[in-house]
């Protein structure tokens, strides 16, 4: 039995002190999460993840987008300060990915398959789901930590002027990734017999 990807599996962690000391270059980065997002199975082979790379400036910019964003959604400047410092923990990072769904895509494809038109869409998040982990876990075996946030669809707007993003790519999750400052804490699990069967 070759248990050499649960390893690799287990490495991947959510990250949440990352810093800027990446020895990998931006080719190499880049190479590694296109890499995984296209390798990754979507439902009929539809390919309907979109990503951006953020690196240095473009990388402050979404995070000073987010806090901006914030101040206006929390109820006070005390909340705010506490997210201000969450904010600027993946500022504090060397990169983030922003992930998309590219709903037109999913739309021919309701069009094209009736019969699972009512699937595809769930089918285009998990597909996401998978794309995201596979990023996070190349990533991990790289010694690069990240974390997965969600302040769409709040931040859409902007991000979408920003970055010039094509309007049927709907913001599903921002990825932060970096050199690991701090490991994650140890994990809990479930019971295994609370979610495992194994009948023969
Ligand atoms: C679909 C999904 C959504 C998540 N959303 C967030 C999020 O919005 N913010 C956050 O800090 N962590 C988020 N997480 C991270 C989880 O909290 C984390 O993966 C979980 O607690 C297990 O910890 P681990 O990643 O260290 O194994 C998300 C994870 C998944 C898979």
């Amino acid at each position: 039995m070759n248990t050499r990807y649960l390893e690799i599996l287990k490495e991947r962690r959510s990250i949440y002190n990352l810093g800027k000391n990446v020895s990998l270059t931006d080719t190499e980065l880049t190479t590694l999460i296109e890499g995984a997002v296209r390798e990754t199975p979507t439902s009929f082979n539809a390919q309907t993840i979109r990503t951006v790379i953020l690196f240095g400036d473009k990388h402050d910019q979404l995070w000073d987008i987010v806090a901006n964003r914030l101040k206006s959604e929390v109820p006070s400047e005390q909340i705010y300060e506490n997210t201000k410092k969450k904010i600027a923990s993946f500022k504090a990072a060397y990169g983030t990915v922003l992930y998309f769904t590219d709903r037109s895509v999913v739309a021919d494809y309701e069009k094209q398959v009736p019969l699972y038109a009512a699937n595809l869409a769930p089918w285009a998040e998990q597909g996401l789901g998978g794309a995201q982990q596979n990023v996070w876990t190349v990533l991990a075996d790289n010694q690069v930590g990240a974390n997965l946030q969600h302040y769409n669809p709040i931040i859409d707007g902007e991000v979408r002027i920003a970055f010039d993003i094509p309007e049927t790519w709907v913001l599903r999750g921002q990825m932060p990734f970096g050199s690991i400052e701090k490991p994650a804490a140890e994990k809990t699990y479930i019971d295994d017999q609370k979610r495992f069967r194994v009948l023969k």
